[in-house]
């Protein structure tokens, strides 16, 4: 019988929860707890890996000021990734735990030391999501006037996977022999200077961090453009895509599998893994009944809207919200989130495109229902893209534990009673469940 297992990760950020809502824990989730539960939760239902997104600024794009974003605690605050996957990995056993760290602000030796430390915290089940930034506002806070354009990020991100790469390779892994009887600690032999010198870095090394349980922690990617898709169908382990319908998923992940072959990489070491956003009921009428009352409300268009408009710097607001954009956009930012938002030809209204899909960025599948009418849908899906799995989120990232449990205890036992998803982890270590099926 074929294995037709698919992954599950789950997506959200160190940001105020669904603080205005009914079931919100109230915008307060700095001591890290409403996250750390979350993990835990998420472990309960044998997640693959929890994934923070991140930023470096305050978004102030949207109304040209920084008002909204926080008077709506919307991509602001936004705290720092790094220590709340170690809280989080620390509180579990077996989750993966990823964090999102820029390129253009870490010091490769940073990133890698932070990275190792984290991965033996948490016992072999770090990730670290590579990404280049894209804003000219994250920029401004690390010395620059604008971003760099997109070549010239990836082709700095290139040289600095170098980097790190070696910097994790600077300690062979039986380095550290602990021979009490003749005092050695480490053998240096084992130990090496890296004296990297490159394009864009200068790094001496040797890493000051023991190898980690994973040696280098997973790398996810999110790459859209073709630049993008051929650094991630390089580097990634897993791949995580907002795309356009089943259609758009099936061409995207065989696209990547088409570059990662073409540079002698197994595409199945890639799992490539679709944003998406279930919206539950205990029927199929209350589920609709529920997507069209939070997709219709102005707090949600607004929300919508002033995020993409962070992550494109392009001012949403001085849009008409009931007719078609007059133009068709473009930015140095995420434009593959911008193109899949603005349907451009579709005649929808800006409103109507801030409901579609969570405002494009998660992947267009209509998946309301009951969670065994999404299970199913989910599983037939998957069947056509070929594998390997979902990112599941909330449209703006706003999360409250009543959401959770509608997909840990709702959803997710309607998958594993159809042998979709995995029932228990085999493996401690992140990338060994990532490899399982
Ligand atoms: C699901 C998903 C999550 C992402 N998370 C982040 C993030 O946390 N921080 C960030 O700066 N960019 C994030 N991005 C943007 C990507 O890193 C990338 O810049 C974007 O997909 C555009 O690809 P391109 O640079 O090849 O055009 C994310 C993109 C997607 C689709």
């Amino acid at each position: 019988m074929t294995d037709k297992r698919f992954h599950l990760a789950w997506f959200m950020n160190f940001t105020p929860d669904e603080w205005r809502a009914p079931f919100g824990q109230g915008g307060y989730p700095w001591d890290g707890q409403f996250y750390v539960e979350m993990a835990q939760t998420l472990e309960r239902a044998c997640f693959d890996y929890i994934m923070i997104e991140d930023k470096l600024m305050v978004p102030e794009t949207f109304g040209g000021d920084r008002k909204f974003s926080l008077a709506n605690g919307m991509m602001a605050p936004k705290h720092d990734p790094a220590p709340l996957a170690a809280a989080m990995g620390m509180a579990t056993r077996n989750l993966g735990v990823v964090a999102t760290m820029s390129t253009m602000a870490y010091p490769p030796f940073m990133l890698a030391r932070l990275s190792s430390t984290i991965d033996s915290l948490t016992r072999g089940r770090f990730g670290w999501n590579v990404v280049t930034s894209a804003e000219d506002l994250a920029a401004q806070n690390f010395g620059m006037d604008v971003l760099p354009p997109r070549e010239q990020r990836y082709a700095m991100a290139d040289e600095y996977m170098d980097v790190v790469g070696q910097l994790f390779d600077s300690w062979d892994a039986d380095a550290v022999v602990l021979d009490r009887e003749n005092g050695v600690y480490a053998d240096s032999t084992k130990v090496r200077a890296i004296n990297f010198e490159g394009e864009y870095f200068k790094v001496r090394g040797p890493l000051n961090t023991v190898p980690s349980p994973q040696k280098r922690p997973v790398y996810v990617q999110a790459g859209a453009s073709p630049r993008g898709r051929d650094f991630a169908a390089k580097h990634a382990d897993s791949i995580i895509s907002v795309a356009n319908g089943i259609a758009g998923m099936k061409e995207f992940r065989d696209d990547i599998r088409a570059r990662a072959e073409k540079i002698g990489r197994n595409p199945d070491e890639i799992k490539v893994l679709f944003c998406i956003t279930p919206t539950l009921g205990e029927t199929e009428e209350d589920a609709k009944a529920k997507y069209r009352r939070v997709t219709t409300s102005d707090h949600f268009v607004n929300d919508v809207l002033a995020s993409i408009s962070a992550i494109t710097e392009i001012d949403f607001s001085q849009y008409d919200l009931d007719k078609p954009l007059p133009e068709k956009l473009v930015t140095n930012g995420e434009s593959g989130t911008l193109d899949k938002f603005q349907q451009w030809g579709s005649g929808k209204t800006l409103r109507e495109l801030a409901a579609a899909e969570g405002g494009g960025l998660v992947s267009s599948m209509e998946l309301i229902g009951t969670p065994a009418q999404v299970a199913e849908k989910m599983g037939e899906a998957m069947a056509e893209v070929g594998g390997d799995g979902f990112l599941i989120t909330t449209p703006v990232l706003r999360v409250s534990r009543h959401y959770l449990v509608e997909i840990a205890d709702g959803l997710v036992p309607e998958l594993q009673k159809r042998g979709l998803v995995r029932t228990e982890y085999r493996h401690q270590l992140l990338r060994d469940n990532l490899q399982e099926f």
